[in-house]
């Protein structure tokens, strides 16, 4: 894989102001506008807007829940057929972090349609291939024409109610397992701005293709205690949400962390995204450090990831055997990266500890 693919004239990341997940609306903006709106439920809703978990769950019977999600986003790489790949694979992944199975997707599409439709045609077969990977099929779709390129799926998938893997139950003395190495929204900016050496780049484009699939399987086949995947807020939102609805405080080391190769290049060409500084102010009050801070490592809590890998709560007990299970089916980043601790006068409930010791 090449990342200037000269095949196609159009360099899709130069036709976007911000990538992948790092084009989120910022939390406190969308918290404003939802603020007020009166979402109605229903005794069916297992999970749904007022959580602050990945996918609304809604239970059918007693033995069956769907699971919906929906994510898309703008080019995060030039080559069509692989950005498809990604958007689909993200937009599985909060099936895959709840521990459900995907079973449907639809298509969601907007395209400048006087463009060369050969590049909609590459997009949406590399999301159909990342479908066909896991079993569900796609069923429909809805696009419109539009000068920005936004390519995402809305995906369903099923669950046992009793085997939802949620981000509130994360107990104390637990391990943290995270599947994939951080660094995702730098990169991305290198490809836009700079450039990755070959190597960097097929190490990104693999993690980022990468299903959390087998991760999942995993996860619930040793019983984990909670799950989330790290997208959009970061390591320090996603893990700020899970020790907040768990009620638990979150400590990992620093020197454990997984992180790509090329993202310290990154960082000293100072490439962090828009979601640096969201996600820091997102997550100011709720964060501690342990040792001397390294500013410049410490970018790399609030980097937005596209594609990210799961955070997993596992009892210390099982821990190893499911960091081996994970890494002996395809995840080879994946580390243990920190514990689960109870709070006390001095660290309150949904308090995020790095340790730089
Ligand atoms: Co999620
Ligand atoms: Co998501």
């Amino acid at each position: 894989m090449n990342q200037n693919n000269t095949d196609n004239k159009v360099r899709l990341t130069q036709l976007v102001k911000s990538a992948g997940c790092a084009a989120k609306i910022f939390p406190d903006i969308l918290s404003e506008a939802l603020k007020g709106i009166n979402w109605t439920t229903n005794e069916n809703v297992l999970v749904g807007f007022d959580g602050k978990d990945d996918a609304g769950v809604y239970k059918i019977n007693n033995d069956l829940a769907l699971i919906h999600t929906t994510d898309f986003f703008t080019p995060v790489v030039d080559d069509p057929y692989i950005f498809g790949q990604i958007a689909a694979t993200n937009a599985l992944s909060d099936v895959y972090a709840m521990g459900g199975t995907p079973i449907n997707a639809l298509n969601i599409v907007a395209f400048p349609q006087t463009e060369d439709l050969s590049i909609l045609k590459e997009i949406l077969t590399g999301g159909l291939d990342k479908l066909n990977e896991t079993g569900a099929v796609v069923i429909g779709g809805h696009s419109v024409d539009i000068p920005v390129i936004l390519y995402g799926m809305a995906v369903t998938g099923t669950i046992n109610p009793k085997n939802i893997k949620a981000n509130d139950n994360a107990q104390q003395g637990d391990l943290l397992i995270l599947t994939k190495a951080l660094g995702t929204g730098f990169l991305n900016n290198m490809i836009k701005f700079d450039k990755l050496s070959n190597e960097q780049y097929n190490n990104l484009i693999a993690s980022m293709t990468r299903l959390n699939k087998n991760a999942s399987q995993a996860m619930v086949k040793y019983n984990a205690n909670a799950c989330t995947d790290i997208t959009g807020f970061g390591l320090a939102g996603h893990s700020m949400q899970m020790a907040k609805a768990s009620g638990v405080v979150l400590k990992f080391k620093v020197n454990d962390l997984p992180i790509l190769n090329g993202v310290q290049t990154a960082i000293e060409k100072k490439l962090w995204t828009r979601g640096d500084k969201s996600n820091r102010d997102y997550t100011r009050s709720n964060i501690k450090y342990l040792g001397n801070l390294d500013e410049r490592t410490e970018h790399i809590f609030f980097d937005p990831q596209t594609s990210g890998g799961l955070l997993i709560s596992v009892p210390v007990e099982k821990a190893e055997e499911l960091l081996l299970d994970i890494q002996n089916n395809g995840d080879v980043n994946a580390r243990i990266i920190g514990e689960v601790l109870s709070p006390d006068e001095n660290i309150k409930p949904g308090t995020i500890i790095f340790d730089f010791t």
